[in-house]
C-alpha cells in the first residue's frame, strides 16, 4: 500500500492563528515520514456494525427520547474515482440539541440530555453508504476568540482498511450564518473544497412525519476530496 501525500490546497494546514489551538499543537519542525511500518498498514477488517448504533435517537435513551429535530444523514464513501468504499468503518460524534457534548470538558451552560450519547457508528454497504439517525446538534461557544460560536457540526471519522488510513472531518449544514466567521471552516483554503464540508438538504432523503434528511458523500482522495483534519 502506498500512501499519497496530501493536497494541501484542499486540507486545512496544521497552523492556522485564527484557530488558537493549532498555535500549540502544530509540529514546529519539517515532518518524518513513516514508511514501511507493518502497524500502519494493517487495521481490523469491519464487515457490519449493529444497527441501532446507527440510531443516535435510541442508543443513549434512558427514559426517553431525546430532545431536538430529529434527522437523517446519509451519504456515501468514495474515492478519487467516484467508487464507492464498501466495508469502512464511519463514526460521527456530536453535541446534542443544545450544544453540549457529554465530555468533562464541555462545562458550557447548556442543559445535557440524559437520552441522547451523541456518538454512533455504521459500516458502509457495498454502494459506499452509510446513514444515520441522529438530533440535530446546536451551536455552541469555543472561547477561541471573543464570542466565538461553532456553526452546527457532526464530526465524522473514517476507518479506511489500516490504522494510517484514518481520516477525520466535520460536516455542517446548508445556511448556517456562522460558517463565515469560523475559523475551522475557514482555515480550509479553498473555497469550493470548504463547501463540501457542507450536506445537502434532500426532500428525497427526508421522511414523513419521522425527521429531514441531509446528504453528505465523503470523497477520500483526489482533486474533490473532502477536506480531513491533520
Ligand atoms: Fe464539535
Amino acid at each position: 500500500m502506498s500512501f499519497q501525500p496530501r493536497d494541501w490546497r484542499i486540507h486545512p494546514p496544521h497552523l492556522y492563528e485564527g484557530y488558537r489551538s493549532t498555535v500549540l499543537r502544530a509540529p514546529s519542525q519539517p515532518l518524518v515520514p513513516l514508511t514501511g511500518a507493518l502497524s500502519e498498514h494493517q487495521g481490523p477488517a469491519f464487515t457490519a456494525a449493529p444497527r441501532e448504533e446507527a440510531d443516535l435517537t435510541r442508543n443513549g435513551r434512558v427514559n426517553g427520547e431525546p430532545l431536538g429535530e430529529r434527522i437523517i444523514v446519509t451519504g456515501r464513501v468514495l474515492d478519487e474515482d467516484a467508487r464507492p468504499v464498501a466495508g469502512t468503518l464511519v463514526e460521527l460524534w456530536q453535541a446534542n440539541a443544545a450544544g453540549r457534548y457529554i465530555h468533562k470538558a464541555d462545562q458550557h451552560d447548556a442543559p445535557l440530555d440524559p437520552n441522547f450519547l451523541g456518538a454512533g457508528r455504521c459500516v458502509t454497504d457495498a454502494e459506499g453508504r452509510y446513514r444515520f439517525l441522529t438530533i440535530k446538534p446546536g451551536a455552541y461557544p469555543w472561547r477561541n476568540h471573543p464570542n466565538a460560536w461553532r456553526p452546527q457540526h457532526i464530526h465524522f471519522s473514517l476507518f479506511g482498511p489500516a490504522f494510517a488510513t484514518r481520516l477525520v472531518t466535520q460536516m455542517y449544514f446548508p445556511g448556517d450564518p456562522l460558517h463565515g466567521l469560523d475559523p475551522m471552516f475557514n482555515s480550509v483554503p479553498d473555497p469550493a473544497a470548504r463547501e463540501r464540508l457542507i450536506a445537502r438538504f434532500s426532500l428525497d432523503i427526508t421522511e414523513p412525519e419521522v425527521a429531514l434528511g441531509y446528504e453528505f458523500d465523503i470523497v477520500l482522495r483526489g482533486r474533490l476530496a473532502t477536506p480531513m483534519e491533520g
